[in-house]
């Protein structure tokens, strides 16, 4: 286990809220002291423009926010060229489906999903293929709500252009089979896109060994600050993509008539970008690597493993995933809405997620109106579990005695 009491001295919103039980970190995780105290740094000391003046200040900012790519390159193993500064995962994806469809989706091709995937990943698509005349399936899901690398060789046609899958699945915690699947669409001639958002901050993401063609994140739930996403792109794909916003900085030469767009990265990040946040991603990264994530790994899955066991003996409740691979618990108190429940949970300071999560579909197939989502992180330990089972037996007893009329 992590040394969690001096972890979460890093964290100064313990200290303001000294009972919190966080346990919304898939919604977005809290930010440690270090990433706050380097946004604070760029701001009180070289909190210039970057790329842009001829002066020591901007230098200056203009180095950390080449460092802070660096970071984010090394991080996911990717070269510094191949990472894009976006606002978040929603920017990266969304922009990214422009760009890509703008050249290579034409009616009659296939985009090929799945009923996991988050809204950002799964509506860009959908709009681009009502738009294209492409048209646009999904892997069925197996049994426990799964992609498969065999569902996914049935799905797949010579038709099918893009390959667009979530890592991990914001509500069920299941880690989709990429290492099996992106050979098999590469083989089919099909790009792959990842949404990274619920992986990167939970276990190693190497853009090399896994092959995609797209991956995407967020800086927000992997201790970063809000308002920083990141686009990667292998290298050769990223040099055909057309930027889908112009403006300052993403420019070399612009003439009456045409423009000539900068080298790959630059290209893709028009205007003044996020700068302090990219600074702050930068310092996330490292706050993760100090402590390892294989260590933070280790430490959710003892919890979580701790947590399963606790809810086992409790009745009144249906669990929807008891083999996630990040630790995600999604439920539902039998007969009571999500909302109704976590407001009860409130009550006990137990912060989780109500409804659907963003990904709606996965409550259709689950056949739900929603549900409960407890989201485990590093600052997170036993007792947080206690209080959250705790809460959760309090609010099925809570809604069984309204409803005998007591
Ligand atoms: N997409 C985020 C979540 O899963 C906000 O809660």
């Amino acid at each position: 286990m992590l040394a969690v009491k001096k972890i979460r001295e890093c964290f100064p919103i313990y200290k303001k809220h000294p009972r919190l039980v966080y346990l919304d970190s898939a919604a977005t995780s809290l930010k440690p002291q270090p990433v706050l105290d380097k946004m604070n740094e760029y701001y009180g000391e070289y909190g210039v423009n970057i790329h842009r003046g001829v002066y020591e200040l901007s230098f200056k900012a203009t180095d950390e926010y080449d460092l802070a790519r660096e970071k984010v390159a090394r991080f996911i193993n990717a070269r510094t060229e191949e990472v894009v500064f976006t606002s978040n995962v929603t920017d990266a994806l969304n922009k990214l489906a422009l760009m890509y469809a703008k050249e290579n989706i034409k009616a009659g091709d296939v985009v090929l999903t799945s009923e996991l995937e988050h809204h950002s990943s799964l509506l860009p698509w959908m709009k681009i293929c009502e738009e294209k005349k492409a048209g646009l399936r999904y892997i069925p899901l197996s049994e426990e709500g799964r992609i498969t690398t065999e569902n996914f060789k049935k799905a797949l046609t010579d038709k099918v252009k893009v390959v667009a899958l979530t890592y991990v699945s914001n509500v069920m915690g299941y880690r989709t089979p990429l290492e099996e699947i992106i050979p098999l669409a590469h083989e089919n001639g099909s790009v792959v896109i990842v949404d990274a958002a619920q992986a990167v901050q939970h276990f190693r993401v190497d853009v090399k060994a896994l092959d995609c063609d797209f991956l995407a994140f967020s800086g927000h739930k992997m201790l970063g600050p809000t308002g920083i996403g990141v686009l990667y792109g292998k290298k050769r794909h990223l040099k055909k993509l057309q930027p889908v916003f112009y403006g300052g900085d993403m420019n070399e030469d612009v003439y009456p008539d045409r423009v000539e767009i900068k080298e790959i990265p630059y290209c893709f990040e028009a205007g003044t970008p996020p700068i302090a946040e990219a600074i702050g991603l930068g310092r996330a990264i490292d706050f993760l690597e100090e402590i390892g994530l294989k260590n933070i790994e280790a430490h959710c899955r003892e919890l979580y493993d701790y947590a399963l066991a606790k809810l086992s003996g409790i009745e009144g409740f249906t669990l929807y995933n008891k083999n996630a691979d990040i630790p995600i618990i999604a439920l539902n108190i039998d007969g009571v809405h999500p909302h109704d429940a976590a407001t009860c949970f409130e009550q006990d300071k137990v912060c989780i997620r109500s409804g659907h999560h963003c990904a709606q579909l996965v409550s259709r197939f689950l056949n739900c109106v929603g549900s409960l989502r407890a989201s485990i992180y590093l600052y997170n330990d036993r007792e947080d579990i206690d209080m959250f089972v705790g809460a959760l037996v309090k609010t099925i007893e809570l809604f069984r005695k309204l409803d005998g009329g007591q």
